[in-house]
């Protein structure tokens, strides 16, 4: 029995259980996938913890993916450009390896599960917290025709623009320009019943978007879209089964089928 879990606070909300062991069974493998929840000034204490009681390894969600970054004893280029460490897998010598599969998780959805295009399109990510940085680098090396950058608060936005070679910084929404081909939402508006507030012209009618939080509705952002005539919306449930996907292919060396899970998740 091979045993995994996610640390976050909360994470009580967690369906990465669910998505492992979908996986597990897949391939034949047992594991028991825990949730932990950590204090917030506890994570290392814990995770070390959970270490010694023989973990293989374990995923980090919200908001310790800056700790697990600085808990890792080697990190993934992925993971040292986002700053972020989502994967850790403990070798057989007891060291800790960081990875950050958020960003290949998003490209995967978009590309392949969706079927839309980043290459050469003109692509607008909102917001510039822990979830944007993880993925910006992911974005700009599938070779979009731009990529701009707005947030609620530009001096953040700005910072990263100084990190990321390719980017674009809008400071106010009126100077966004109209009608992206991809428009991603990695804000945490939604979680208070909010909009980031951008012009709706920079939604146009051959514009896909994609709300990189899940619900079991549609998203309040995705809403907007659709009514400001979206080509097509999608939420970030795709995006959370690829990134496991790519966390268990760390552990176990093992591809596994991500659409039954997606299918799985969508109907419960
Ligand atoms: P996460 O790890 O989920 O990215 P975070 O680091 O707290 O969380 O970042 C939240 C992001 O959502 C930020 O870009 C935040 O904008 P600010 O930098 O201005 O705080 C953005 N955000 C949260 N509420 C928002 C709102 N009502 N409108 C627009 N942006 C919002």
């Amino acid at each position: 029995m091979h045993r995994l879990a996610v640390l976050g606070h909360p994470v009580g909300h967690s369906q990465s259980p669910r998505i492992h062991q979908a996986f597990a069974s897949q391939v034949g493998i047992d594991i028991r996938y825990d949730k932990i929840q950590p204090p917030l000034d506890g994570f290392e204490a814990r995770a070390r913890e959970f270490i010694a009681a023989g973990a293989k390894g374990f995923n980090i969600t919200v908001p310790f993916k800056f700790d697990a970054y600085q808990l890792a004893d080697t990190v993934s280029d992925s993971a040292r450009i986002a700053e972020a460490v989502n994967t850790i897998r403990v070798q057989a010598d007891g060291k800790l390896v960081g990875d950050n599969t958020d960003g290949p998780g998003l490209v995967t959805d978009i590309t392949v599960n969706l079927g839309w295009r980043l290459r050469g399109k003109r692509v607008l990510v909102l917001g510039a917290g822990g979830a944007v940085r993880g993925v910006l680098g992911h974005l700009l090396a599938a070779e979009p025709e731009c990529l701009h950058l707005w947030n609620r608060t530009p001096a953040k936005s700005a910072v990263l623009v100084d990190q990321f070679d390719g980017l674009e910084h809008f400071a106010s929404g009126d100077e966004l320009e109209s009608a992206y081909d991809l428009v991603i939402n990695g804000t945490s508006a939604g979680l208070t019943g909010r909009l980031p507030a951008i012009p709706a012209r920079v939604i146009g009618r051959n514009s896909c978007v994609y709300d990189m939080v899940y619900s079991d509705q549609t998203t309040d952002f995705n809403q907007w879209c659709q009514a400001n005539s979206a080509l097509a919306t999608s939420d970030g449930l795709g995006m959370l089964v690829e990134q496991a996907a790519l966390a268990f292919e760390i552990w176990f060396g093992l591809k596994v089928k991500t659409e039954p899970v997606i299918a799985m998740l969508r109907a419960t």
